[in-house]
């Protein structure tokens, strides 16, 4: 039912490399958090109010690290483990499993300015025993043996790939037997018509560099495909919904500046990316969910 991208792997990849050349250190590093790249989970009553700008706060901050606890919970990672983490952002997930497990963890990323960063975080850290960055395309290849890896994380990232069936196909290969990969993606609520998913997760796809995007349905279906087995799949529970909220700020306040006359590119940009994903994410038309799957021992 879904549209599957007819980019090619290349001419996609050269699309979210664009991307992120342009957004890492703008409306990421500098508008969103230093360290991670993804949304956060919220406790009761810690939502921001209209207008507020909550991007910069130590709320903010502690709920996208627990948007990497959530995710890797069901991993139980410990410090004998070798975890990869797929689509590695700046290297935040790594440093931080590698900080408070012990764990040895290679992050990859298709962007080299991202692994750059994140190799700069780690040495800073005094990790660089632990915690290493490599190159790789996750569509493609991932640049590990076969059955040599305990767990694959995977935040927010494969949503931007062409072809998530081999990425699935290549977590299989590289785990160990009984070995865990842990996510948390973007994803078109479940039952969606082909004009729904025209209307409201098309207009998400173009300015995220996301070639389309996964149902809980189709993931099911893909994972189990890669011969992965299904042991969570869930939604946050509401502690996501803060997101919302936060969207729908950034949409007003772009609004605002727009209607008093500030209609700079960049800021156009800027609400072109997040005025559809707050009409879709509060219409209820997409969501984030979370999973875990294993390979059999
Ligand atoms: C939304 S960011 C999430 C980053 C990180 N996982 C985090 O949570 O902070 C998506 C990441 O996936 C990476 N990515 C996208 N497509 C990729 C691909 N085909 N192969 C490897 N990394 C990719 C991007 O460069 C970016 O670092």
């Amino acid at each position: 039912m879904f549209q599957r991208s007819k980019e090619s792997l290349a001419e996609h990849g050269d699309k979210v490399v664009g991307y992120y050349d342009t957004e890492t250190h703008g409306l990421y590093l500098t508008g969103w958090n230093r360290d991670h790249i993804h949304f956060g989970l919220f406790e009761p009553g810690q939502c921001p109010k209209p207008n507020e700008w909550f991007t910069d706060s130590e709320i903010h901050a502690r709920a996208v690290v627990r948007m990497v606890e959530a995710t890797v919970a069901p991993a139980e990672i410990g410090r004998q483990h070798h975890v990869v983490d797929a689509g590695c952002g700046v290297g935040g997930t790594a440093i931080h499993l590698a900080r408070t497990r012990g764990c040895k963890v290679t992050g990859v990323n298709i962007v080299d300015m991202q692994l750059e960063i994140a190799a700069g975080k780690a040495a800073q850290a005094g990790l660089e025993g632990l915690v290493s960055f490599e190159y790789a395309d996750c569509s493609r290849h991932l640049p590990f043996p076969d059955n040599s890896v305990d767990v694959v994380v995977n935040i927010e990232s494969a949503c931007h790939y062409v072809d998530r069936a081999n990425f699935l196909r290549e977590v299989h290969r590289i785990l160990k037997p009984s070995g865990k990969i842990v996510a948390t993606d973007w994803m078109a609520r479940d039952g969606l018509t082909d004009a729904e998913y025209e209307k409201y997760i098309e207009p998400i796809c173009e300015p995220y560099a996301l070639p389309s995007l996964e149902c809980p349905g189709s993931y099911r279906k893909i994972l189990a495909e890669a011969d992965l087995e299904i042991l969570e799949f869930e939604g946050f529970h509401g502690k996501d919904a803060a997101n919302v909220q936060i969207v729908e700020n950034a949409c007003k306040l772009m609004a605002g500046l727009m209607i008093g006359g500030m209609r700079t590119p960049g800021l156009r940009r800027l609400y072109g990316q997040v005025q559809p994903l707050h009409e879709a994410w509060s219409g209820g038309y997409f969501e984030l969910r979370r999973y875990c799957a294993r390979k059999a021992a």
